[in-house]
Order: C-alpha cells, then structure tokens, then sequence
C-alpha cells in the first residue's frame, strides 16, 4: 500500500481542553470518511452499523487499524488523536450518522458537497504540492488558503481563491496529491529563521478554528498563527519568539505581495526585532 499515509500518525496535535468531536472529526478523518457515502473509507452510516454500543472496539480499530476491505488503501493509525479524542469522535460518529441512510458511490467528487469540507476556517492534513508529505492545508475563509510544512515547520504558500479538491488527491490525477483550486501568489523559499536554522515542530492547536503552530528554530521556542486579513486578499502571521537577543528574521520581497510589520524595522526584506518586540508581533500580506 502507500506507507506515505503513516506520515498521519506522525503530525503532533495537540487537543484543548475540551476536544470538540466534530473538529477532531474534521481535521483527523474527514478526508477519507464521508457520512452516507464509501470513498477512501466506509460511510459513517456503515460505521454506526459495525460500532453502535461498541466504542472500546472503535478505539481499538482506530488505534491499530486492520485490512479488511479488499482494494482499500490501509488506514493510517489513528494512536495521535488519544483515547480522550477518539471518544468524542465516536460520539460526533454516532450523532451525525443517526437516521442516515447509505448511498450509492457516485461519480465526480464526492467531496466537493460534502458539507464538513465546506466549513471556513479549515485545517486539514492532506499531501499537498511542493511541500512535505506531513504538510496541513489551511483555509483562512472562502478566499484565502495556505500550506503550512510540519516537517520543515515553515510556510510553504499561499493561494487564493477556493480551497483544495481533496478527490484528485486519492483517485483522479494519480500522483497522490491535493490539488489547489486557485493560482498560488506567495511562496516562500525557507523559514524566516534561515535556511540553516535546525528547526523542530513541537504540534499544533485550533484558536477560534485557526491554526496555531509550535516549533523551535535553533534555541528559540515560537509560536506562529495565522488569521485572514479584514477584507480581500491576504492573511495576518502573527509570531512569538522567546529570544534572549535581537533578532533578524528574513521575509523577502515579493512581487504582488505587500507586506507590513507591527514592531521593529522591516527594510530590504529583513525585519529586525528586540527581544520585548520578538515576544508579540505581527506582518500583515496583502496579495494583489
Ligand atoms: C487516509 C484515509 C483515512 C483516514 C484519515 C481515516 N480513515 Fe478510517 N478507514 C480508512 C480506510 C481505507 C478504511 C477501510 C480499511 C479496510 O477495510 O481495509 C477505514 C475504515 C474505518 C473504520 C471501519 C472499521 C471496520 O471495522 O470496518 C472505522 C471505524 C474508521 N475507519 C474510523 C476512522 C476514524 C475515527 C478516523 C479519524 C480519527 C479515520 N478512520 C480516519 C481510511 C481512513
């Protein structure tokens, strides 16, 4: 089968206080599980069906998935998302899946209907173009779309438009992965810390549904989150880096892209920051 899907298991994230089943849901499974409809896995109507009453035996599958299905890709374990959290899915499972009947496979992309897809903001992990394969596509809202690189613990870009077709990724275009439904107007060549900079990603969280990340570059423990800007095209980073000195972070100048910061001096595509201004500040990108 395709050991790439195992990269799954290997993203960290991390779960607030209170896991929201529906979210966990999204972000870990929706890309395989549809609720009244097979496509890379069974129907959640399916699922009720084998798991009602049984939700140690779901734990147990979702932890250490079997082959059973001919001609399914494996199911990528599922171990990540914890006990705590793949209870609350079952729970969402069970809930959404009352009542529902079974359709027959259709052709086209099923996805493209699919009401869990269609929720702004979006974070999902999916094998994404010109990134790692541990690499989390995130929708901002209707318009504006990112790829943030787990492995590399940097943003890779960022388009606009609509989201991505998550149908080629399994079945249409044959190479495994998603496709971006919109031209790319950002990219970025490495992480701001600099291309030698030993980097470390420490997981992820959802703040009002937006993503959140946490990683170390060298010594210096960050945090980088991403919102969409007021109106138009464009998105807000904002970043905390917990640094004894100052620092020069790299954020070259793009043609089509405007790009302003809050705090220190952004000049030639370097912004340089003191520790007190490194601890909270923002750039703000609008894309023409
Ligand atoms: C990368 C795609 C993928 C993701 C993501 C995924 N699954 Fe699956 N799942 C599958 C496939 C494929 C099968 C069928 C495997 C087989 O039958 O060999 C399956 C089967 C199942 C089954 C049916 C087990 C049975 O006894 O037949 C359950 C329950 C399930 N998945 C739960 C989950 C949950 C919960 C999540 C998210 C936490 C999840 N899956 C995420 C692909 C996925």
């Amino acid at each position: 089968m395709k050991p790439i899907f195992f990269i799954f298991a290997a993203v960290l994230m991390e779960v607030s206080a209170a896991p929201d089943g529906k979210q966990l849901f999204t972000m870990n499974c929706s890309a395989c599980h549809l609720l009244d409809q097979m496509v890379v896995g069974p129907s959640l109507v399916e699922i009720r069906g084998l798991y009602e009453g049984k939700p140690d035996d779901f734990l147990k599958w979702s932890i250490a998935p079997q082959k059973k299905r001919p001609g399914a890709i494996d199911m990528p374990s599922m171990v990540h998302v914890g006990e705590e959290g793949l209870r609350v899915i079952y729970e969402h499972i069970m809930e959404v899946s009352k009542g529902a009947v079974e359709k027959k496979q259709e052709k086209g992309d099923p996805y493209a209907a699919s009401p869990t897809q269609a929720v702004r903001p979006q974070v999902m992990r999916i094998f994404m173009p010109d990134a790692s394969p541990a690499s989390i596509a995130v929708a901002l809202d209707d318009l504006n779309g990112l790829c943030w690189d787990a492995g590399s613990s940097r943003l890779r870009y960022a388009w606009t438009g609509g989201f991505i077709a998550g149908f080629s990724y399994w079945q249409g275009n044959g190479n495994g992965l998603a496709e971006i439904l919109g031209p790319v107007r950002y990219t970025e060549q490495a992480s701001p810390f600099g291309a030698d900079t030993a980097m470390k990603f420490l997981g992820y969280k959802l703040k009002g549904g937006l993503p959140v990340f946490r990683y170390t570059a060298g010594a210096r423990m960050v945090t980088e989150s991403y919102s969409p800007v007021a109106e138009g095209m464009g998105f807000v980073r904002s970043f905390s880096v917990a640094t004894p000195d100052a620092v020069v972070l790299d954020f070259p100048a793009q043609s089509g892209v405007a790009v302003t910061a809050d705090k220190g001096k952004l000049e030639g595509g370097k912004l340089t920051l003191t520790p007190a201004e490194a601890a909270a500040f923002t750039l703000t990108y609008i894309l023409k």
